[in-house]
């Protein structure tokens, strides 16, 4: 059983987490529809206005996970997201993903917000691990996720084709034990 219903307000040196609002709609639209965030998540180009809003509206509502806005402090607007999300009780493990949209990329936001989050999630849960999957493609995640302590566990090979390209999905795991040995 993981109970995550508290969205908290994680603050940090640039960034604050925190959950969404109403107000985050036009910025949310703006990551989403993003080309290296559709690129680099595998999402598509289609854009439902009520399932996003939709969706966003009900992020605070789940029990069982966690989705944060990402606001770059310097602008004060939301620039991406983190979720801890897909629970699996029989392995106390839960999967991480993020996004950034182009305001807020390669100024040091994602590493802080992955460490904030993972920080919270290892403190206020007993999960034994979090996990996550990363495409070949995508070295400037993938130093991001290193950078925290992730290691890679397995891989899945021809995972996602993209302008006609078969690219392999890297799956990649931080256990509460090696996240512990990096706090002392
Ligand atoms: C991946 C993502 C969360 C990273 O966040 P970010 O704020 O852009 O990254 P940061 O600035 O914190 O760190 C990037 C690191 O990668 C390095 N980097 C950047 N481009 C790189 C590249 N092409 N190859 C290797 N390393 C690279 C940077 O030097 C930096 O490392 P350093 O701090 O040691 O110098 C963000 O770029 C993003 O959301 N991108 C689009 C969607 C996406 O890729 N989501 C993840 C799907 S798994």
């Amino acid at each position: 059983m993981i109970d995550l219903s508290y969205k908290p307000q994680i603050v940090g040196e640039k960034v604050v987490l925190r959950p969404f609002k109403a107000e985050d709609l036009p910025y949310i639209k703006e990551c989403l529809l993003d080309h290296e965030v559709i690129k680099l998540t595998g999402s598509t180009t289609d854009f439902d206005r009520d399932a996003v809003i939709h969706w966003y509206d009900t992020r605070n509502e789940q029990k069982e996970r966690l989705d944060l806005a990402i606001v770059d402090k310097s602008l004060n607007i939301l620039v991406g997201e983190a979720v801890v999300n897909l629970y699996d009780e029989k392995n106390e493990s839960m999967n991480f993903r993020i996004l950034i949209g182009p305001r807020g990329r390669n100024r040091g936001l994602g590493t802080e917000s992955t460490q904030l989050i993972i920080d919270y999630v290892f403190k206020n849960t007993n999960l034994k691990q979090l996990t996550l999957g990363v495409y070949d493609f995508n070295p400037r995640a993938k130093k991001v996720y290193e950078k925290i302590g992730f290691v890679l566990d397995s891989v899945d090979k021809n995972d996602l084709e993209f302008e006609g390209e078969w690219i392999d999905s890297l799956n990649m795991v931080l256990t509460r034990d090696h996240w512990m040995k990096r706090h002392v």
